[in-house]
């Protein structure tokens, strides 16, 4: 973590946004349950985003788009019971800031109220008034700009934004716009690494980027792309450091082949009546026993 961030206890939404271009980048990933939040904590990263991606990544739906604020929040508590040293940051999904400040500040609460520490929002300038109604509630807002996935039908696709200079002056400047709302980092989605630099230069707070190049102050990759445990061909910005689902398949399999073969479970796996009981049963069944007494573990 950051020089000026605390090294014990947990990372806050202050200490990341106290974040300087000379302190190492910052780490987030995604996770969406206890044994992959113990394992994103064990690996010392600074964030966990409970992100809306668990509609696609876990739940098996085509986009972001299905999920609620009761499945984030379902989510965010299996997460934040791990007591995480990371900061749990809670994903708002579509919809449940866009209606009214009254529901965007109730549905904050609910992640906040399972456990996350911040939450997250896609959009600029746009979604000032929900940054600020969040804000003043007192609970801290990462932003998400580039591309939002929340607005596929709207941007026509998963694509590079930012890519004419129209499109990343707008980036740039929602990004100011949000900083200077009080947002305590932004996530920059699929956008070009110069348009990411210039915003990294640009604003006070850190930048997380994913597929935004090398000069952001952080990068948040989703836990089952690093892991190789999706079967979907990832994105170019991927980086896989396992082949898990492969591992995954190779173990399964191998315990489907000992069961049709017999050899599990062994008699260590087994629990065991006393000698007595056991040739009792055996009479009763007119069995004989298999096992000799040696081979048996203490009956429990
Ligand atoms: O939901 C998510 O996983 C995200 C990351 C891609 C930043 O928003």
């Amino acid at each position: 973590m950051a020089a000026s961030t605390p090294t014990k206890g947990r990372v806050t939404a202050p200490a990341v946004a106290a974040h300087t271009s000379t302190d190492s980048p910052l780490v987030m990933v995604t996770a969406y349950d206890a044994p992959t939040a113990r394992i994103a904590d064990a690996a010392g990263v600074d964030m966990i985003l409970v992100g809306d991606s668990v509609a696609n990544v876990v739940l098996g739906y085509e986009d972001t788009l299905r999920v609620t604020t009761e499945d984030i929040a379902h989510h965010v508590g299996a997460v934040a019971r791990t007591e995480p040293r990371a900061l749990v940051v809670g994903d708002l999904p579509w919809l449940s800031y866009h209606v009214s400040t009254s529901e965007t500040v109730h549905n904050a609460a609910k992640l906040v109220r399972a456990g996350a520490g911040a939450v997250k929002l896609e959009g600029g300038r746009k979604r000032l008034e929900a940054v600020q109604a969040i804000l003043d509630a007192e609970i801290p807002v990462m932003g998400h700009l580039g591309l939002t996935p929340q607005s596929v039908h709207a941007l026509g696709g998963f694509r590079v934004q930012g890519k004419d200079l129209d499109t990343a002056r707008a980036i740039v400047d929602d990004a100011e716009a949000l900083a200077a709302a009080g947002c305590f980092a932004v996530v920059l989605e699929c956008v070009p690494d110069a348009v990411a630099r210039l915003v990294t230069d640009t604003i006070a707070v850190p930048t997380i980027g994913i597929g935004a190049g090398r000069h952001c102050d952080g990068q948040v990759l989703v836990m089952h792309d690093l892991l190789g445990l999706e079967d979907r061909k990832p994105p170019k910005f991927v980086r896989r450091y396992a082949d898990l689902a492969n591992d995954a398949i190779a173990a399964v399999s191998h315990f489907a082949d000992d069961v049709r073969n017999g050899r599990f479970p062994s008699s260590d796996e087994t629990y065991h009546a006393a000698d007595t009981v056991s040739e009792s049963l055996n009479l009763y069944t007119g069995e004989a026993a298999e096992d000799t007494p040696s081979e048996r573990a203490p009956a429990t």
